[in-house]
């Protein structure tokens, strides 16, 4: 199914990352741009839906151009247009999906449209050119949270998913109310290094019935009362500790969950994708867990896990060779469901 010497041109805007990349044969990276607008956002503790599109707007041809200019090619040489269109923000991903049918519509290139979180799975395969499904994959970001088997390139089993927060909300949440900033996930990893993670015995909900679904607005709601109780008591509060043990709890059900799928199915390849797949603690917890059993762990560098487009293009290739094109009719889906065609 492989086709030899695909470049692609990819374009991804589905949140507040506006990044263009030119990805070869879905593995070579040949150029990563990345305008992040996280400053921007940070003053408002979040982000800001109507400023991020406006945000894209402005940024998104420079970005491209210097995608281009890197990878010292041509929009002429492309051999295909690729862009995230669901899920996300719908006014980020129009941005997105706007210009990569202009682009494709002009240069007379197909059109591949990709789903955000099989461009973060895919990550995985930009460094690592043994890994091949099948494999077992924890997709663990600021707006989702998966348990997936891969069982095919853009193939996935769902076995697990969040009920509630997604991780990387957690994390974002528990750091406000702890004084950091926007985002969250990055600071708590940091403080957490200097705070004691058996401090706080937060709980590390389960759901009922279902051993791979994830729950974390308990873990969050736990946080608030504890630091609410605390203060009420008049009682200082350790905010590396509340970090560390906030963190535990996250990682211990993140790894027991993933282990719990890796032994069911028999699966030996485990690998992580995401924004919090860079956590610090994260890989080291499940890097120890994959060797006790001798699994092989693989997660992408900190610059592949959060939003990038590289990652939309090594997605592009694998849907390109099974032949998806989309139409000029393509529509950015924000709440676009994993493995549904849109
Ligand atoms: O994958 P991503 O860039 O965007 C989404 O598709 O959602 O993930 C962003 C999320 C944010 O919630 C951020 O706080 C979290 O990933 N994150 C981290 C770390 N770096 C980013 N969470 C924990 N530890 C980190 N080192
Ligand atoms: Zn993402």
């Amino acid at each position: 199914m492989n086709k030899e010497n695909v470049t692609i041109l990819a374009i991804e805007s589905s949140c507040d990352e506006t990044a263009a990349a030119v990805v070869r044969n879905g593995r070579e990276v040949l150029s990563n741009v990345i305008s992040s607008q996280i400053e921007l956002h940070k003053l408002y503790g979040g982000v800001v839906p109507e400023i991020a599109s406006r945000k894209h707007i402005e940024k998104i041809n420079q970005v491209i151009e210097s995608a281009l200019e890197d990878a010292k090619m041509t929009l002429e040489e492309m051999d295909a247009i690729a862009v995230t269109y669901g899920p996300g923000l719908v006014g980020a991903l129009l941005v997105g999906v706007a210009e990569a049918k202009a682009i494709a519509y002009a240069g007379k290139k197909p059109l591949v449209g990709v789903h955000h979180i099989e461009g973060h799975v895919a990550a995985n395969y930009l460094e690592h050119p043994d890994l091949e499904p099948p494999y077992l994959c924890l997709v663990v970001s600021g707006g989702h949270t998966h348990l997936v088997i891969v069982k095919d390139y853009s193939e996935f089993e769902i076995l697990g998913r969040t009920r509630d927060d997604a991780a990387g909300e957690a994390y974002d949440k528990v750091a406000r109310s702890i004084g950091l900033g926007y985002p969250g996930g990055p600071k708590i990893d940091r403080l957490s290094k200097e705070g004691n993670p058996t401090a706080i015995p937060f709980p590390k909900a389960k759901v009922a019935d279902s051993p791979y679904d994830f729950s974390f607005s308990g873990l969050k709601s736990a946080v608030l009362n504890y630091l609410n109780h605390e203060k009420m008591q008049n009682h200082e509060i350790n905010a590396a500790d509340v970090a560390a043990s906030f963190q535990k709890a996250v990682v211990d059900v993140l790894v027991d969950h993933t282990m719990l799928a890796a032994k069911d199915y028999g699966i030996r390849k485990v690998a992580m994708a995401g924004g919090v797949a860079s956590n610090s603690a994260l890989r080291q917890a499940m890097r120890e867990a994959c060797e006790k059993r001798g699994y092989t762990l693989y997660h992408p560098s900190p610059i592949f896990c959060t939003d990038n487009a590289a990652m939309i293009g090594s997605a592009a290739y694998y849907e390109y060779c099974k032949g998806t094109r989309h139409g000029w009719d393509l529509n950015a889906i924000p709440n676009l469901k994993l493995g549904e065609r849109g």
